[in-house]
């Protein structure tokens, strides 16, 4: 318990004297986040020339803030979420897990018959603690945004999806090379060192 309390003062520490928390409450963003996707668009112009966009794992709702800010107003952007979210102007939220078929089956709807121009996925599952069984069930929600691309992206579409370092990353990152033409892993400045997440950044699906 002791050393539990012990990691809880030090995130508060390190969270309240971040530079990404205070520029995310200066600037509006409901989380730090923003400035992944942000940092990630700009380097590999995610954004150009969109029109539908899906934001998986999109609580609490910072990278369809920066989504709806950048684009212009006639963006389609969905976002799905475990968690309610507050509404976000413009963003048309699914509430539920997206490895639930019911819920694909609401998010396809929404998408209508035009397919996806660039799906972004910040999912994260809850922790176990148990590592072998934290990044199994870490690899299995990137192989289901793999599948989801593979039957709902436009061929020449983008895909970021945030991946974990350990387990299935070699065969998660060769799985991609497979449906894009060009698969990069970046870890974002903004994204701490500490945190095992970085992010793959598929470009170009293949048709
Ligand atoms: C790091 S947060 C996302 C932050 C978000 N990108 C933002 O900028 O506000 C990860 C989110 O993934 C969601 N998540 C995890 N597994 C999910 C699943 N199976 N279906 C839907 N959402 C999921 C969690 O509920 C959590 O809100």
């Amino acid at each position: 318990m002791q050393k539990k309390n012990k990691v809880v003062k030090a995130w508060i520490k390190r969270h309240v004297s971040d530079h990404y928390v205070h520029m995310a409450k200066k600037e509006g963003y409901r989380s730090r986040a923003a400035y992944k996707l942000e940092q990630l668009e700009v380097e590999f112009s995610l954004l150009h020339n969109v029109a539908t966009i899906v934001d998986l794992g999109c609580a609490p709702g910072s990278w369809s803030q920066y989504l709806l800010r950048k684009c212009s107003k006639d963006i389609k952007v969905i976002g799905v979420d475990l968690l309610p979210i507050e509404p976000l102007h413009n963003l048309h939220f699914i509430q539920g897990d997206f490895t639930d078929n019911a819920i694909l089956e609401q998010l396809i709807t929404s998408i209508g018959s035009k397919k996806v121009d660039l799906i972004i996925s910040d999912m994260a599952p809850n922790l176990s603690g148990v590592k072998t069984v934290d990044q199994a069930r870490g690899a299995y929600l990137v192989e289901l945004v793999f599948d989801f691309a593979s039957n709902y992206l436009k061929p020449g579409g983008n895909c970021l999806i945030k991946i974990f370092q350990g387990g299935e990353f070699e065969q998660l990152v060769s799985q991609a090379r497979t449906i894009f033409a060009q698969v990069v892993i970046r870890k974002p400045e903004s994204s701490r060192n500490s945190s095992a997440e970085t992010y793959i950044v598929c470009r170009n699906k293949k048709s």
